[in-house]
């Protein structure tokens, strides 16, 4: 047989739908190979930069956090603001971050320190987030992500719950009530008011 007559006898023998569908296959393949890992990573608004512990601390102490009481940190990183609220100020705590990795690293830190039945970690957006249970919310994020944050905890919050920040205040639409320095870091601090809960109406 003539190598011609070969290849057109090879050619016949495979059904065309059955061609199209191996094309298709093949060009999915290739897609997903070629997908950039960084497009399966979610899309940060603030990357992770850790609080220095003796920062945690006096936001803690700032904030007043008693025992019972709710704490929750938006963008929770490694979880050690609401560990430590649990640890020494015998709080409960829900940490909300978008990135999954930080949440594992969360748990498992959770679990060190002995306070997983006081601790709540989950993957989430914290623009999506509930925070009307909190007596007390943390926050180290940007300004503008702050700024953007501010109707909906003037929204969601109660009437005297707190509002503590590392690093970043709210913009002159929430001058912060309190401002301390610790080192070359600032925290600044917030309660919510009566009128906050009228204007966010
Ligand atoms: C500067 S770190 C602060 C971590 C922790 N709160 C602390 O003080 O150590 C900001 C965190 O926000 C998370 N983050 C960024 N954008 C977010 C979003 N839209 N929703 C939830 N978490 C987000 C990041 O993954 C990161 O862990």
């Amino acid at each position: 047989m003539t190598p011609a007559r070969s290849l057109q006898m090879s050619r016949t023998a495979v059904p065309p739908s059955l061609r199209l569908l191996a094309a298709l296959l093949l060009a999915l393949l290739l897609a997903l190979a070629g997908r950039p890992a960084a497009a399966q990573a979610p899309a940060l608004d603030v990357p992770y930069v850790p609080t220095p512990q003796p920062v945690v601390d006096k936001m803690l102490e700032l904030a007043a956090v008693k025992p019972g009481e709710v704490l929750y940190d938006l963008g929770c990183g490694d979880g050690r603001v609401v560990i430590t609220a649990a640890r020494k100020h015998g709080a409960t705590g829900v940490g909300i971050d978008l990135n999954p990795e930080r949440i594992a690293e969360a748990n498992a830190n959770a679990k060190a320190a002995g306070v997983t039945e006081r601790v709540k970690f989950m993957v989430g957006n914290l623009f999506e987030a509930d925070v009307s249970k909190a007596d007390v919310v943390t926050l180290y994020l940007l300004p503008d992500v702050n700024r953007k944050l501010r109707p909906q905890l003037w929204k969601q919050l109660k009437v005297g719950a707190r509002v503590v920040s590392h690093d970043f205040d709210m913009g002159p639409e929430w001058p912060p009530e309190r401002t301390e320095r610790l080192d070359y870091k600032t925290i600044y601090y917030w309660t919510i008011k009566p009128e906050h809960k009228q204007a966010a109406r």
